[in-house]
């Protein structure tokens, strides 16, 4: 994949996250979800690329835009063929409460090499590159615990997993505490919550947990640059969800997917903070109507991250 696209990617998550910055506290998370897709649709109209959707807002009946299938990009003959896995506002309650954590993100890869999760939820670990290939989803959580304990050198109480605030996960939570490690809870966003585990001094170790199998995909992608781990396994709640997953190509309801399967080859990962978080700062209105953004731009291929701060003259973008 074209390297040079990844600044054009960026271009995208930072027009999602300025819509949607500007709809932040104000208690509709439709909007600002409306605002971050119709950004993203549009700036998508300039990347020469044929993109297809194949993690999206939904299926096409239930999304107008970025919808399942969707073919995005310039779709010039010749521009190259990718998959989009993309969320363009990650986080909708965090960005209508104001509070922290929210993102605009796509990940991309060659043809064919993201799993076509349904829009169902997902079980989840994710952990860094110092605690890559010591965990699975095969194993309790009280034995990938003492696992990441044991590669990073940390005794047990020093070990943090994040996991969603959610009811499912009481009993999670309960074994995790009485194990003595450290629980971190989030409201939302467990794409920032997994990625948080590769991420420098953010202090979190381990994410566990159900949440969103689309999100688990997009994970995957960002785990990958970052060389660390990733694994997920379908969650389904009725048998209607099970029938769309396998309408969607899913065989084996129960298997585990390993992170080279859930996001094949090289892939990019970008992401733009829409309110300031644990990853990136949220976007700034500043006075004369400027804005600034900023992002980070991952390649499994290289490894390199990047971080790309940017001061925006909305007047000369009719943003
Ligand atoms: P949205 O951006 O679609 O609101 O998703 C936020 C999120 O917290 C995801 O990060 C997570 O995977 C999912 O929702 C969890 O779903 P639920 O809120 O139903 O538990």
């Amino acid at each position: 994949m074209d390297r040079n696209l990844a600044l054009e990617f960026v271009r995208i998550t930072e027009a999602a996250a300025i819509a949607a910055a500007r709809f932040m506290g104000r208690g509709d998370e439709k909007a600002a979800d409306q605002a971050a897709v119709d950004a993203m649709r549009k700036a998508f109209d300039s990347v020469r690329i044929n993109g297809t959707v194949v993690i999206g807002e939904g299926e096409r009946d239930e999304a107008p835009m970025l919808y399942i299938g969707e073919k995005v990009g310039s779709t010039a003959s010749d521009a190259p063929a990718v998959d989009i896995a993309l969320d363009p506002l990650e986080g909708t309650t965090i960005c209508a409460k104001g509070a922290y954590g929210s993102i605009a993100v796509i990940a991309v890869a060659e043809r064919g090499n993201f799993l076509h999760a349904p829009d169902t939820y997902m079980d989840k670990i994710a952990v860094g590159p110092d605690a890559k290939g010591v965990v699975s989803l095969d194993k309790s959580a009280e034995e990938n615990i003492s696992a990441v304990a044991k590669a990073l050198n940390k005794s047990v109480s020093e070990v943090t997993v994040v996991v969603l605030d959610r009811p499912r996960h009481e009993d999670l939570i309960a074994r995790i505490r009485k194990m003595g490690a450290r629980v971190f809870l989030i409201g939302d966003g467990d794409v920032s919550g997994a990625i948080a585990t590769g991420w420098g001094e953010s202090g979190i170790d381990l994410l566990l947990g159900v949440g969103g199998a689309p999100e688990g995909v997009i994970s995957a992608a960002a785990m990958k640059c970052l060389g660390g781990d990733f694994q997920g396994r379908l969650i389904f709640r009725n048998d209607d969800e099970r029938a769309r997953a396998r309408k969607m190509g899913v065989q084996d309801l129960d298997r585990i997917y390993k992170l080279e399967e859930l996001a094949k080859g090289d892939v990019m990962f970008v992401a733009s903070g829409v309110t300031d978080g644990p990853l990136l700062k949220g976007i700034k209105f500043l006075g004369g109507h400027h804005a600034k953004s900023h992002s980070i731009v991952m390649r499994s291929k290289t490894g390199t991250i990047r971080t790309i701060s940017a001061n925006h003259v909305l007047s000369k973008k009719m943003m």
